[in-house]
């Protein structure tokens, strides 16, 4: 196909773009199903699979549906998932103790997915807004401030609770100070050395929370989580918790939410060299979603391209609520 030159440009930039196999070629950030977390809400009972107000297509399983669904994402080729528990209101408590009472239902998810599927990598949230009826992340004072120490003690136990039921990674999702230390400590001196911890190391206080929390039912009743997790307008704060985490041995840190942080990822990719993930949350998910049911964008293109992006800042691996249906498009 000859086309007139009449500029005698020595660079053609867009000859590396002319076919797809050329672009194919020179790409330089390629998504695989293995580098995506898929995050799951489990609740108690059967058969159960019910739908959460503002979560497109995001359902709260319960334990033999979730069953199902990993089964599915393996065969997708997605090999982990990470755990939210549903707690029915009148389990909940002031103290989150459900969150560590022996027997529990993380604890029964895990041993239940463990035992089914050993290949699967199965990452347990570790916080207490699911089991607090006040919705924050750990315990609070009489005026409503999250205490940080006896909060890192009852991580420990959930974390420890989730160890001994065969969770392969903790990711504690909670913004306190020292509990990356203090989990590792506990894990060691309870013998639990190859369990790992993923750390949401720069978790920001956000706008996009909204589905996730009408989906375990843990918006704060009280006051917000401002003074826990990080203010959108920083950069330093995020790269200092980064580096303290992996100071308290953390094996891998996690930025969220991925969109609207991405320079954020790219500066803590330059900063360490632990793997980093970043998360998709469920607000980033319902804008993708109200936006492809106006008929405004193209669903599964929005995905791919955002996801493409998360990577390209610099992410090792995403936590996405589209972790199948990308899946699926690359398998294509
Ligand atoms: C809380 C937690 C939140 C998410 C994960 N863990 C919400 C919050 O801090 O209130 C949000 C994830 C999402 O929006 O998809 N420990």
């Amino acid at each position: 196909m000859r086309n007139p030159s009449s500029l005698q440009l020595t660079r053609r930039t867009r000859r590396n773009r002319h076919t797809q196999a050329i672009r194919d070629l020179v790409q330089e950030t390629r998504l695989h199903p293995s580098q995506f977390v898929a995050p799951v809400f489990v609740q108690e009972g059967t058969k159960k699979k019910d739908p959460i107000l503002h979560f497109p297509d995001i359902f709260r399983l319960s334990v033999d549906m979730l069953l199902k669904e990993a089964e599915s994402l393996l065969a997708h080729g997605v090999k982990t998932i990470n755990i939210f528990c549903f707690t029915p209101n009148e389990k909940k408590d002031p103290l989150g103790l459900e969150g560590y009472r022996r027997g529990n239902l993380l604890q029964e998810v895990i041993r239940a997915l463990k035992l089914e599927f050993p290949e699967l990598c199965v990452m347990a949230d570790i916080a207490l807004d699911p089991f607090t009826d006040h919705g924050h992340d750990g315990v609070i004072d009489e005026s409503g401030y999250v205490l940080n120490d006896p909060t890192v003690y009852a991580l420990s136990e959930m974390g420890l609770r989730a160890a001994e039921a065969g969770c392969d990674i903790l990711s504690p999702s909670d913004m306190m100070d020292g509990r990356v230390g203090f989990l590792r400590k506990s894990l060691d001196d309870a013998g639990f050395i190859h369990v790992g911890i993923l750390s949401y190391a720069a978790k920001y206080a956000t706008s996009l929370y909204g589905p996730f929390r009408h989906a375990l039912d843990s918006a704060p009743r009280i006051g917000d989580k401002k003074n826990y997790q990080m203010n959108p307008a920083n950069v330093r704060e995020a790269l200092l918790e980064c580096a303290l985490d992996e100071e308290e041995g953390a094996d891998m840190l996690l930025i969220k939410p991925a969109l609207t942080n991405l320079d954020i990822i790219a500066k803590v990719r330059a900063s360490t060299q632990l793997p980093i993930g970043a998360y998709q949350i469920s607000g980033e998910w319902s804008l993708l979603h109200a936006g492809a049911s106006q008929g405004w964008l193209d669903f599964d293109r929005a995905l791919m391209e955002t996801l493409l992006c998360i990577k390209r800042a610099g992410a090792d691996f995403i936590f996405t609520y589209g972790a199948k249906r990308a899946a699926q498009l690359l398998l294509k």
